[in-house]
């Protein structure tokens, strides 16, 4: 079997994006879809889900606690959902592979159930802050074990009942904020959580969809345990972190025009398009319409010369997943941009502001990462060998680098490109980057 060592993009420089793509559905909205449709009443039916290994964890989760789970087929799930209380025990561990969302969200949603489980996930996840879920989640009653430095295995045994909380997120974190909510299902009473900065909403949205009130008042977001969600149908849009490389792509190599279909706009999740557009970007979203409560569009991106800014702070949460990407779009602006406010980048799939800035540095780009984030100032650059980290969207934006480096480009470790977007090398060849994969 291939380990995640042993995938390398190789990558001719030059060219141009153009023509049409849809990106694989996503990631946030695929694994609650899984995780709601499991614990409502009734069969859900999703489409667009993303078969991507971190979806798929979730979904070999819910399976392994005796939910029937039909497919994923061309993006088709069936689920039949047990209920609230309808989950059983697991023969083993959940091996939650590399995905943090599977992990901190079920974290929540298995604190209150009547049976003991242990997440467990690869090296990566392994070395992941916990605490930001286990310490609220303790205060709720719940029983966690963790290993020393509050990582992964979490250990959750039962409890007799989960007792509601309030609590005020110290990290913008969508999966606490998730997790928290999934928690309060269970709790008697109201849970209701404050956030420091607008954070991705997806749960409170498709708790909707499923036909659970969800009261938000301001920053305060609020649930009441004791209920039940009814099944229902999902279409699950395009993920705009995967949309991100291809509008940095076509945004810097001169000539491009490209149009990304069925894209999800939801604005907590807009921050890489403000981002880009204030920096020059030539971005117009075309055909918006809904989708069981979240936003979609198509975006057309055309090449456009990008200036270096300082990226508001507001916009950080908004584009936590894509800043890799806009590292490479700021490598390619005229001048200098600056990212402050950024150190949750150090505790993602990688510390990617370290992995970023050495990839930076093999290509000549000149840089100063700081404690919170990096700047970086545009210009001409080279390639070479750059090592990912293992880090799937490290490895997608070195590979949209290529479209301005002055020389070939290989990029190591690309295996992980698989947790959030399979198909990605020839989705990208099909609209003109030069890229090839090798095993070895
Ligand atoms: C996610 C939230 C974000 C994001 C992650 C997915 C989610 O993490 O980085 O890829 O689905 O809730 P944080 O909320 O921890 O920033």
């Amino acid at each position: 079997m291939s380990t995640a060592s042993d995938l390398s993009f190789y990558l001719r420089p030059g060219g141009g994006l153009h023509g049409r793509l849809q990106v694989p559905g996503d990631k946030s909205i695929s694994h609650r879809a899984v995780m709601l449709g499991a614990i409502a009443d009734g069969v859900t039916r999703i489409s667009g889900f993303l078969e991507g290994a971190d979806s798929l964890a979730t979904l070999g989760a819910f399976r392994a606690m005796g939910v029937p789970i039909e497919g994923p087929d061309g993006g088709q799930v069936h689920i039949a959902g047990v209920g609230l209380r309808g989950l059983r025990a697991p023969r083993s561990d959940l091996d939650l592979g590399n995905s943090g969302t599977s992990m901190r969200l079920l974290a929540g949603l298995l604190a209150g159930q009547r049976f003991a489980t242990t997440l467990v996930g690869d090296p990566s996840l392994s070395k992941r802050p916990m605490r930001r879920v286990t310490e609220p989640l303790v205060r709720m009653g719940a029983r966690i074990e963790t290993t020393e430095p509050s990582t992964a295995p979490l250990r959750i045994t039962p409890v007799a009942a989960l007792r509601p909380i309030s609590y005020a997120l110290p990290v913008a974190s969508a999966q606490v904020k998730s997790c928290l909510l999934l928690a309060g299902l269970y709790a008697a009473g109201e849970t209701c959580v404050t956030e420091p900065a607008p954070i991705r909403d997806h749960t409170e949205r498709m708790l909707t969809a499923f036909g659970h009130p969800v009261r938000r008042a301001g920053s305060r977001v609020c649930i009441t345990g004791g209920g039940r969600l009814s099944a229902c149908r999902l279409d699950i849009p395009g993920d705009i972190s995967s949309a991100a490389f291809f509008l940095v792509g076509a945004s810097i190599a001169p000539g491009s025009d490209l149009t990304l279909e069925h894209v999800g706009v939801n604005p907590t999740r807009l921050g890489v398009l403000n981002i880009l557009r204030a920096m020059g970007a030539d971005i117009q979203l075309t055909n918006p319409r809904d989708a069981g409560g979240e936003s979609v569009a198509d975006v057309r991106v055309r090449a456009a010369p990008l200036q270096g800014i300082v990226i508001p702070r507001d916009q950080v949460p908004l584009a936590i997943d894509e800043f890799p990407a806009l590292f490479i779009a700021a490598a390619c602006a005229r001048g200098e941009t600056l990212l402050t406010g950024a150190e949750e980048l150090r505790v993602k799939e990688s510390d990617r502001i370290r992995v970023m800035a050495e990839g930076l540095t093999v290509l000549g780009v000149e840089i100063k990462p700081r404690a919170d984030g990096i700047s970086i100032r545009g210009g001409d650059y080279g390639g070479g060998r750059v090592d990912s980290g293992g880090d799937h969207r490290v490895a997608m934006a070195f590979a949209m680098a290529a479209l301005r480096a002055g020389a070939p480009l290989e990029i190591r470790d690309c295996a992980n490109v698989n947790t959030s977007f399979p198909g990605f090398a020839d989705l990208a060849a099909g609209v003109g980057l030069g890229i090839e994969e090798q095993w070895t």
